[in-house]
């Protein structure tokens, strides 16, 4: 299995390209299931997640071609083709190593007027239940079953969604997306409130729109679809990934660097920028992206994630890599998911001083990280320890690297390009 070494100290300069955002790439790509012409999508990133979703929908009978970017550029072009659906099943082994397969379950339901796609089970962060794209399903008028670990969604005879009204009594990401390809092409209207309001949601609406949908509210917390009869082929753009961007950001901070995150786009990134300034980065946003240059120690600050526009779970463990080095103690507190400060232990191991007591976690600033072998469980924890790494004093090994794949676009070429001293090594 690959480890990331880094040799940690080195001041990080010039400029990181920032890639396609890996969830909404995960959402924009089951898309394709809902219309039999082809869907192209560019600035995908090159990530083992986007291989496997193209793995899935592979599975269902859909034809992926994916070409490469041209040199020196990230990325890559997709074009699904799902002429015709040969599988209305996603099946276990792949749902459980990508939770974001269950996001087939709309749109093959809305295609087909049937579906069946295993239960994800726990994950790392979290036990993460799926009840809320179930329920937000069965208000639109799916009825479901559940069987031998599957849940069968199917319409009214077999036809077409009715659509109907939803108020998410929690936000979620995943089941306002599944919401929305469901409700495309229903016979009638969809309502859905307190609906989540994230970019990738946006982008979502939009791609769905150029398909030929019809969506009002997009960017709000109520989102109404007029279903039509039948959605069309479409070319669009992925969203620059806004939190590969703020990790980057973090990397400028640790390393008292000065980086600018090419292509990263500010208005996406409002509780990041805020929580840099406050950490004392200099923000600048210009036509090329985010400039984020940063001298001294981190200031501590007060944090709690939130859904969109608020602080994003995602960064959490990213700011408490560059809050472990703060002049001064910090509060972090996780909110969207239970599980979600696995990186504390393999951060003390490389002297952070982090309390966790339910939610909260206290970060005790100290004036130096050293180099260790850690390990993370999942991807955003994975990065935190990178970036502990860059900052260090000595050298870091980072396992388990696949999780970084699933969601760093060539992260070592990245900040090596920048000064870092980071390498892959395979033991084979
Ligand atoms: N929840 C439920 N029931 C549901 C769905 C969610 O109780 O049916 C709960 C979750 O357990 C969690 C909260 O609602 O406590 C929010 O979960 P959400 O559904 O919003 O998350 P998600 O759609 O599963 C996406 C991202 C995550 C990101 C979250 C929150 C993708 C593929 N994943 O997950 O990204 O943390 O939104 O913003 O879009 C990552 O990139 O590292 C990552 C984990």
């Amino acid at each position: 299995m690959d480890r990331i070494l880094i040799r940690g100290g080195r001041r990080l300069s010039g400029r990181v390209p920032i890639s396609g955002a890996k969830n909404a790439a995960l959402t924009l790509m089951p898309c394709a299931i809902l219309t039999d012409e082809p869907l192209t999508l560019r600035n995908l990133p090159r990530l083992a997640d986007v291989d496997g979703f193209g793995h899935l929908l592979n599975q269902l009978g859909a034809s992926t071609a994916v070409e490469g970017a041209r040199a020196g550029e990230f990325g890559r072009v997709m074009t699904v083709r799902a002429g015709r659906i040969a599988s209305t099943e996603a099946p276990y082994d792949i749902v459980r190593k990508m939770r974001a397969s269950i996001l087939v379950l709309g749109p093959i339901l809305a295609r087909e007027g049937r579906a069946r796609v295993s239960l994800p089970g726990g994950c790392a962060i979290g036990n993460r239940p799926i009840d809320l794209h179930l329920k937000a399903l069965e208000a639109i008028g799916a009825e479901l079953e559940f069987t031998a670990g599957y849940v069968e969604a199917r319409a009214p005879s077999g036809g077409r969604l009715p659509g109907g009204r939803f108020a998410f009594p929690v936000v979620s990401v995943g089941a306002t997306e599944n919401a929305l390809m469901a409700a495309a092409t229903a016979r009638g209207t969809t309502l859905l409130e307190n609906a989540a309001q994230e970019p990738e949601i946006v982008d979502l609406c939009r791609c769905l729109v150029a398909m030929g949908a019809r969506i009002d509210g997009i960017g709000t917390g109520r989102l109404e679809v007029a279903g039509v009869d039948r959605l069309h082929g479409a070319t669009y753009a992925v969203m620059p990934d806004r939190i590969e961007a703020g990790s980057y950001a973090c990397a400028a901070v640790v390393t008292g660097g000065d980086l600018m995150l090419a292509g990263a786009d500010p208005a996406d990134m409002g509780a990041t920028i805020a929580g840099l300034r406050q950490l004392g980065a200099t923000v600048e946003e210009g036509p090329e992206g985010l400039r984020v240059a940063m001298e001294g120690r981190p200031r501590p600050i007060e944090l709690s994630t939130a859904p969109y526009p608020g602080f994003a779970t995602d960064m959490q463990a990213q700011f408490m890599a560059a809050l472990a080095l703060a002049d001064g103690a910090s509060v972090l507190t996780e909110t969207i998911f239970e599980n979600r400060y696995m990186h504390v232990p393999e951060l003390a191991r490389m002297g952070a001083d982090v309390r966790v007591s339910g939610r909260t976690a206290v970060v005790r600033g100290v004036g130096e990280l050293t180099g260790a072998p850690v390990m993370a469980t999942d991807l955003r924890a994975s990065m935190s320890l990178v970036l502990a790494g860059l900052a260090a004093r000595g050298e870091t090994q980072v396992a388990r690297v696949y999780h970084l794949d699933r969601g760093y676009e060539r992260l070592e070429e990245k900040l090596g390009a920048v000064g870092a001293d980071i390498e892959r090594v395979s033991d084979g």
